[in-house]
Formats: structure tokens, sequence, C-alpha cells
């Protein structure tokens, strides 16, 4: 059996990026039954970003209603939290002491936060944790405590599978092998979604559109998505247009090419958003009506995390024992 992985922090409200690029994929990879899925709700990474404890509890119970609500079979997978598996992080140590200290100098995540502070004349370091500088290292131990082969993702996330399969490797090399080398599995067609502003859709930009928004409120997000100052009646390139951008993320190969070719006829953006928002609005209405109804029964959402945790612990604990006697921590006798 394939073993897929992939997890969302737990910060912010889940996004149409979030659901185009992880969830949706997910779900689908699930029904297949030569899949072994683990998804999970990565709240340790939470703590990287965001030091706002309601912020976190209350994001981990929103993107756990998420999955939820869009139909995931927890009987087929293995759904759980990160911090209810107390071996990720005691193999995130032992990772660690893997981790060559050159590689983790050269994340994107870490780099962004130095760049910005240079452009703003500040010290290299301002703000910068140890958390987020080890980031894939956690992100590694997620991996690699399962022994995914398969981990899909958006681009913005395949340096740290990388990372994860150069820890993995090196870690093989010196104590035998233990882990499989891990794979990122990223979907070309909808590799990095769009925001409003048309800069790739991200918590950290506030140009999302998050997934479960009312009707109405969702009008509102897709009438302020970004456009050129192009007339009704004027033909429209598709390259560079977010509202065609998430149209093609929605839509079957035949509404993407009647799309094309009202862009070719000259639709007006008015009337492209229009028809945009309806069909969005009319694949999510159902999964939204239940997420409503999930947030309403959080015992229901706790139980269900419970029943994740067990099962992502059957793996965990005796993979964790063998790793833990492969690197010499055992009984004296
Ligand atoms: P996070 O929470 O930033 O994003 C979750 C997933 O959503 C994808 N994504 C997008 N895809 C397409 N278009 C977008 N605009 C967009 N924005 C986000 C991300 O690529 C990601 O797949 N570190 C990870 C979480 C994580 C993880 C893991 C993932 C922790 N451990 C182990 C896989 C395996 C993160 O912050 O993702």
């Amino acid at each position: 059996k394939q073993r897929i992985l992939t997890g969302i922090t737990t910060t912010g409200t889940p996004h149409l990026g979030n659901y185009v690029g992880a969830i949706r994929p997910a779900i689908e990879a699930s029904h297949d039954s030569n899949n072994l899925s683990f998804y999970f709700l990565a709240d340790f990474h939470a703590l990287i970003k965001c030091h706002d404890p309601a912020l976190v509890h209350q994001s981990t119970r929103e993107i756990a209603a998420t999955w939820l609500a869009l139909g995931l079979n927890t009987d087929n997978v293995v759904f759980y939290r990160q911090s209810d598996v107390p071996e990720i992080p005691e193999l995130c140590w032992m990772l660690n002491c893997m981790a060559a200290k050159g590689l983790m100098n050269r994340a994107h995540a870490y780099k962004a936060s130095v760049a910005a502070n240079e452009e703003a004349g500040e010290d290299p370091d301002f703000g910068v944790t140890m958390g987020l500088y080890s980031y894939p290292v956690l992100m590694a131990a997620d991996i690699l405590m399962f022994n995914a082969n398969k981990v899909p993702v958006g681009k913005d996330q395949i340096q740290h599978v990388e990372m994860a399969r150069d820890i993995a490797a090196r870690f093989n090399h010196h104590y035998g092998t233990h882990f499989v080398l891990p794979e990122a599995s990223v979907d070309d067609d909808v590799a990095v979604l769009q925001g409003l502003d048309g800069r790739k859709m991200s918590k950290s930009y506030g140009n999302t559109i998050p997934l479960f928004l009312d009707e109405k409120p969702l009008k509102k997000h897709i009438n302020k998505v970004k456009t050129n100052l192009l007339e009704p009646g004027d033909p429209k390139d598709t390259a560079d247009s977010t509202v065609f951008q998430l149209w093609q993320a929605f839509a079957t190969p035949e509404q993407t090419q009647y799309m094309r070719e009202q862009f070719a006829a000259g639709i007006a953006w008015g009337e492209a958003k229009k028809q945009l928002h309806e069909l969005i609005n009319g694949q999510l209405c159902e999964a939204r009506e239940k997420y409503t109804e999930l947030l309403a029964n959080p015992a229901h959402i706790e139980n269900e995390l419970q029943k994740g945790a067990e099962k992502a612990r059957s793996y965990s604990v005796p993979f964790l024992k063998e790793l833990r006697s492969a690197v010499g921590i055992k009984p004296i006798v």
C-alpha cells in the first residue's frame, strides 16, 4: 500500500488554496483502497507563527470541522492532531541531531523572514525563533514517523519534503535503514492558487477567500478579485487572470473550455465573477451546512480526533521504540 500523509497548520481559517491544493486531492486519494492515508492538524507548527492561544485553538477546531464536513471518512484514514502523538516531538529531537545546520540555513520559510528584516533595515534575526529555523525538522518528523512515501502538498512545501528526504537518508546511512524516503506530490494544474490580489493565496498576505463563507460574503470576496481594466466586449487573456484560474480550479474540462471561449468573446468581468460565484457556491454549499452543524458540536469533533490519535499511535509507539533502540536508547539489560 502507498502511504500518503499531509497536514495543515492550525493558524487561521481554511481557504480555497488549502482546499484545492491539499484537502480536496487528499480526500479523493482516501477513496482509493490502495492507499493508507494519514491526515493531520499541525498544531505544533501553529506555535511557530501564532502566539495567540485562542486563535490556535479556534483554528484547530475549524480545520478539523472542515475535513469532516468535506466528507473525510475517518474509518478509512488516520485523521489526527499532531500534538496527540507525543512520539512526533521525540522523533523530532532525534532528527535534530542528524539534520545539518547548513541544510536548515537554506530553508525558504526562515530565509523569507531574514530577507524581510534586511529590507526593513532590522537585525536579520529579528523575531526569528528556533521554532521557525528548525520548522523543516518538525515537518520531517511528521512525515517519517509514519513512513509516508507520498506527501501531497502545494509548491511552497516541496522544499520541506525534500529536506525530510535528506534527513531520512542521513539517518538511514548512519543507523541502518529505518525510514522510507518520502516524495512530494504536486498537482501541476492547481499548484498555487492565487488570492484576491493575484499573489499566492496565503493567510500571511491577507488575500484569502475563506472556504466556508456564506453565499453573500463569498460573492463580496469574489467581486474583490483583482482584474485588469478591459471593458466588456474586449477579448480577455486567460493566462494572467485570477478569475480564470479560480474558475479552472473548480470547473470540469468542458466548463473550462466554455469559459476560455467566453474570455475570447470579451465577457464582462462582472459577468465572469457572477458565474464564478455560482460555480464555487454550488460546489461548497452542502459542505458548508455540515460545517456549521459540526462547529456547533465540538464534542463530536474531539471524539473523532481521539479515535484518530489512538490509530496514529498504534503506528508511532512501536516504531519509536525501534528507533530509540537504533540510536542506543534502551534498557540497560
Ligand atoms: P499550510 O498550512 O501553509 O498549508 C496547507 C496545505 O495547503 C497548501 N496551500 C496551497 N495550495 C495551493 N494554493 C495555495 N494558495 C495554497 N496555500 C496553501 C500548502 O501547500 C499545504 O499543502 N508546513 C505545512 C503543514 C505541514 C505538513 C507537514 C504538510 C506540517 N507538517 C507534513 C505535509 C506534511 C504548512 O504550513 O502548510
